[in-house]
């Protein structure tokens, strides 16, 4: 298949729409249609479920405009630019290293001289108009705005709801009574500027993420849950580029992995993949070369997946290490610590500095007060040559240790500031929407096409049809589909043409079952008065069912149990 036929499915059918259509449309913007917000929604709820009700994580939702210090201290006003080129003739705005992707291995790790070195070296012209290109810059990804009336006060749409944990830190950890590890979700809309988006929904300017920022021990990267899940295998490529399918634990010990935490959320994004509907086959992990890694991680694992696109990044897990706590500390002068306490005090040498009283008073007078403040405020680390260097009355002063003396005291301390290192798994909600599309997309025969969601995502879980608009049948139809509303099971009523072309039209949606009310339904002395028939969308086998235990069979098929084991 290709992209194109699965678009016009979701356009046809109500799952996404390109945004502004009315107007001729804008490059890089979605909007989800009735049916592609309920998979949304669902997709986020397996999410959540994995995370806040698996992991016991906390959730927040924090804003989405930003004032210019938060982008300052993370490093994205600094660092998060893709290379920009434009073309002299038409005024095509390209990045750079796409114009390149021929012409080298990893045209994303190159800088602005190297792309415009490649592009001069090849002759590389506008794809557009064959025109000659102009220079390569840096063109920042994040879209600018202001706070308030005026211009003073520039604010940023966030590119990643990440920062919205990190700057609320000293809540969370407080909320969480101090403790580490502290787990915290966030779902909602990340901006990126993107300078030439055309991949449909691979790269989009206003996009949906799920992130999950998990504060660390630097020193303790261990999971409780990591022993009952260490022998699940992984395909994974590490940056050596060789292909290797090991167990996490094996990847841990042989350091391809760089510890337990990531190697556990590894395999905790495999496992919620291939629940959502990721084909395993079409699915590895990929380490991140070090020059193509974000500006914040130490290390970074991509969930790919191979669709219409080529291989595709859908899930990043990274090592953040401190960087940002360390940032936001260092611009917004709060304290971004945990305090780490030992099992039992430690005790620790520590030499102080100690003025001798009887030599500086005669020698400096009435100023020898303040000398002996100065002196002592010193470290025993300062002295050089067996002197001090202070700083009297604006001048340089040099105490020689007839002055002083170095004492070693044994203090007792009870723990250590540390500031916690954070390992993301960060998951492109609109990029694992669209795969779980292409995977569940199969063609029955040339003109049929079913989407095999699981049953868990699927929009609508049952379709409800009489088998003819009257003689009663539409009326208990109706009673029917309210039923099923009532208990929370999304249906949908439809009545209007054959059966066949019914089931059809639910197949291609992904519905999994269809439910039809025939005239044994309704008639007396059959044995199969108020009993309906459901039909099972993968197999298009049927099974009938009395209408009392028609809630509860569809519950159980939602919980797991194939429609076969009926
Ligand atoms: N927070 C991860 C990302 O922005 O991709």
């Amino acid at each position: 298949m290709n992209a194109g036929e699965l678009l016009s499915l979701c356009k046809r059918r109500g799952f996404i729409w390109p945004s502004f259509e009315i107007y001729g449309g804008v490059a890089g913007m979605y909007d989800y249609g009735p049916l592609g917000s309920v998979l949304k929604e669902n997709i986020i709820r397996l999410w959540r479920q994995a995370y806040r009700y698996g992991e016991g994580f906390t959730e927040i939702d924090s804003v989405t405009i930003n004032p210019e210090a938060v982008f300052k201290a993370s490093g994205h006003l600094d660092e998060f630019s893709d290379c920009i080129v434009y073309c002299n003739e038409c005024g095509e705005p390209f990045r750079a290293d796409h114009l390149v992707a021929r012409l080298h291995p990893n045209p994303d790790t190159l800088d602005a001289k190297s792309l415009k070195e490649l592009i001069r070296e090849h002759d590389v012209t506008c794809p557009e108009c064959g025109g000659t290109l102009g220079d390569v810059e840096e063109f920042n990804l994040m879209f600018r705005t202001f706070i308030g009336p005026g211009s003073s006060r520039i604010g940023y749409l966030r590119p990643e709801t990440a920062q919205g944990i990190f700057v609320n830190f000293p809540n969370l950890y407080r909320y969480n009574r101090e403790k580490l590890p502290l787990g915290v979700i966030q779902q909602g809309r990340g901006y990126r500027n993107e300078i030439s988006p055309r991949q449909g929904m691979i790269r989009l300017r206003e996009f949906n993420m799920m992130e999950v920022e998990l504060f660390v021990d630097p020193e303790n990267k261990t999971w409780p849950r990591y022993p009952f899940v260490k022998e699940e295998m992984l395909r994974l490529i590490p940056n050596d580029g060789v292909e290797r399918v090991m167990s996490l634990d094996g990847a841990v010990r042989e350091g391809v992995i760089a510890n337990e935490v990531l190697a556990y959320f590894i395999w905790l994004t495999k496992d919620l993949l291939v629940k959502m509907g990721v084909d395993p086959a079409r699915l590895h992990f990929r380490q991140h070369l070090s020059e193509e890694m974000a500006h914040y991680a130490t290390d970074c694992w991509d969930a790919e997946v191979l669709i219409s696109y080529g291989w595709t990044e859908i899930v990043g897990i990274a090592d953040r290490g401190s960087w940002d706590l360390t940032q936001h500390a260092k611009w917004s002068h709060e304290d971004m610590t945990h305090f780490k306490r030992y099992d039992e005090p430690h005790e620790v040498e520590q030499k102080v500095i100690k003025a001798k009283h009887s030599k500086l008073g005669p020698r400096f007078k009435e100023d020898a007060k303040e000398i002996t403040n100065l002196i002592e405020s010193c470290q025993a680390e300062d002295i050089k040559d067996g002197a001090l260097q202070i700083e009297h009355n604006g001048k340089p002063l040099t105490i020689s240790d007839e002055f002083f003396e170095v004492e070693t005291l044994i203090r007792k301390v009870s723990g250590e500031k540390v500031i916690p290192h954070v390992i993301e798994p960060s998951y492109g909600l609109d990029r694992i929407f669209y795969t779980i599309l292409e995977h569940a997309y199969h063609k029955r025969d040339d003109d049929y096409t079913v989407l095999k969601l699981k049953p868990i995502l699927a929009p609508i879980k049952v379709g409800v049809f009489p088998l003819m608009a009257r003689d009663g049948l539409d009326e208990k139809a109706q009673e029917i589909f309210r039923l099923l509303m009532d208990a929370g099971i999304e249906a949908y009523y439809d009545d209007s043409g054959s059966i066949g072309k019914r089931y059809a039209r639910m197949d291609e949606i992904g519905t999994p079952w269809c439910v039809t009310i025939d005239y044994e339904t309704l008639e007396e002395g059959r044995g199969k008065k108020d009993t309906v028939t459901i039909r099972d969308r993968d197999s298009t086998k049927q099974i009938r069912v009395p209408i009392d235990k028609l809630v509860k069979t569809i519950h159980t098929m939602l919980n797991g149990v194939n429609f076969e084991s009926i």
